[in-house]
């Protein structure tokens, strides 16, 4: 597909990750904290792919 490549799709992805950081931070969402602070570690490690895959034009 024109312009979809798997830096965009995680790009969105680590959007939702934020979303859902923020969200639980502030506990406008209430779920068990655990999830925060699993998927905050989850956010770190999916930044660091999407810029990698970005810089490698994939
Ligand atoms: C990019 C990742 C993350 C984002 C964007 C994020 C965002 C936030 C936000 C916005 C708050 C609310 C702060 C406030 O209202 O003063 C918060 C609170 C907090 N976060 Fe995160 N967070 C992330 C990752 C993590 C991780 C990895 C941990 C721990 C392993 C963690 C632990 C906590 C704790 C303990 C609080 C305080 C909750 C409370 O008692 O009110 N966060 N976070």
């Amino acid at each position: 597909m024109a312009g979809i490549t798997f830096a965009v799709i995680i790009g969105i992805i680590n959007l939702l990750l934020v979303l859902f950081q923020v969200s639980t931070g502030k506990r406008w969402l209430k779920v068990n904290f655990i999830w925060h602070r699993r998927l905050g570690v989850v956010l770190l490690v999916t930044v660091v792919i999407h810029a990698i895959l970005a810089d490698l034009g994939l």
